[in-house]
């Protein structure tokens, strides 16, 4: 297994240039499912989830072309089998699409995860809104339908890989489909505005209310994805938390406000420009701030791990930071290991407090999850002495090149085998 060893202290200054967006590229690779025709994607990210989907695609008749693109002529099967779900819960996503072209879909349950139940009720409740048949056997949602008929369904939470399935599914349904209360994440977005370019009927996405008129077929396309707003808030707290100036690009406007208004309240100076966005932190220390973790426009639960890193050294001795976490329901597994760096927080429910300490100290820290990895990366590049990062392929499942891009901007971080 690879680890990460952090020599901390460096004040990391620099231009990265921050990789597609992985949680785009799932839902996004998923709608090669939807026509017989190639669809091309010019920048799929190398990360480790990318891989388990384009493996889980193959299973089902999608065919990498030498091109690049994906195919899939024929649907050789709608089975999403455990051993592929259980790696990656988006494995989800291709129910939408595969009861949508064939009429069937068998996807094994993901269950529960570090962070949270993560039930899929939304998912089944709007499919069976639009006529599918959906029975539990065996650990797996099996899904039938002759035609899905357009339907008007309420979400009972903007669940984002809920309403991107539940859009593809209506895209071929009969007559109108209306969502409400659905993601307005800038990934629902985008997937919308691919769809639309394969001939789909959608308009509203973006807003909480979709609508989606039926077609009879789609076609191929050829797009690019958007750059990752959670790696560029990762690689501009790496700039916070050590007392440095880092520059992303490519940069999307308005996909991020919340986070870089957090980063302004924090004392950091942040500059957007057409395409890229450059963060400076204050000459003394970060500023306490209060976070609450919302959907989309709200502050992003995938950046709470990482603003925890960056707030146990702001304002020592000052009033604490609080972190309130509204979208999962057990997501603090980073707060143990940072307390064993030298943090001061407490947890009571879905809050935390944290009391910025003057200097964290290297550990043996452990990772929990995807986004809990990159939290202890930033808390490494703070910390006095060596930090060790175990269990990094939780990192590798959404963070590509995370060292290089790290070292080229004055960080002294290596990977190795344990
Ligand atoms: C997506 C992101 C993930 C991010 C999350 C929240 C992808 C591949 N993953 O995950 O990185 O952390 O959005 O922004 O895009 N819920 C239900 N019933 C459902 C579905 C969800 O109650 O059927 C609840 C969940 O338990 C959770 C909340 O809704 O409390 C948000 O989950 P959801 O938006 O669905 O997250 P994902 O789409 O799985």
């Amino acid at each position: 297994m690879d680890c990460l060893l952090i020599e901390g202290g460096s004040r990391l200054n620099g231009d990265v240039e921050v990789p597609s967006a992985k949680n785009a590229a799932l839902p996004l690779l998923c709608l090669s499912l939807l026509t017989e025709e190639p669809v091309h994607f010019t920048n799929i990210p190398d990360v480790a989830d990318m891989r388990s989907m384009l493996r889980l695609l193959k299973g089902l008749g999608v065919e990498r072309l030498s091109s690049g693109a994906l195919q899939c002529a024929k649907i050789a099967s709608v089975v999403a089998p455990y051993e592929e779900v259980k790696k990656m819960r988006a494995s989800i996503l291709v129910l939408g699409p595969l009861l949508a072209r064939a009429g069937a879909a068998e996807v094994s349950l993901p269950g529960g995860c570090a962070i949270g139940e993560r039930p899929v009720d939304i998912h089944l409740k709007g499919l069976q809104a639009m006529g599918a048949t959906i029975d539990l056997e065996g650990g797996y949602i099996k899904a039938r339908c002759k035609k899905l008929k357009g339907c008007k369904f309420v979400m009972h939470f903007p669940s984002v890989t809920g309403t991107i399935n539940l859009v593809s599914a209506a895209v071929f349904a009969e007559g109108e489909t209306v969502l409400e209360n659905c993601a307005r994440e800038p990934e629902v977005a985008e997937v919308c505005d691919a769809l639309i370019k394969m001939g789909a009927k959608i308009t509203g996405h973006g807003s909480s209310t979709i609508k989606i008129t039926g077609v009879n077929s789609l076609k191929g396309m050829t797009w690019q994805i958007q750059p990752d707003r959670i790696q560029l808030l990762t690689y501009l707290g790496a700039g916070a938390i050590t007392g440095g100036s880092i520059r992303c690009f490519p940069y999307r406007a308005n996909a991020m406000n919340a986070v870089l208004q957090s980063f302004r309240e924090m004392g950091c100076e942040v500059v957007e420009g057409a395409n890229d966005v450059r963060l400076t932190a204050p000459s003394g220390k970060l500023k306490s701030i209060q976070i609450e973790t919302a959907p989309f426009p709200g502050f992003p639960t995938d950046a709470q791990a990482q603003f925890m890193a960056c707030l146990t050294v702001a304002s020592p001795a000052g009033a604490p930071s609080m972190i309130t976490e509204k979208v999962f329901e057990n997501r603090f597994g980073h707060v143990g290991e940072l307390r064993r760096m030298g943090a001061q927080i407490q947890v009571k429910g879905n809050m935390a407090v944290i009391e910025g300490v003057e200097k964290l100290s290297a550990a043996h820290v452990m990772a929990s999850d995807l986004r809990a990895s990159a939290s202890l990366v930033l808390a490494g590049l703070a910390a006095e002495g060596k930090t060790k990062v175990s269990r990094v392929y939780h990192l590798d499942r959404g963070y590509e090149k995370l060292e290089e891009k790290l070292n080229a901007v004055g960080a002294k971080v290596r990977r190795e085998k344990e």
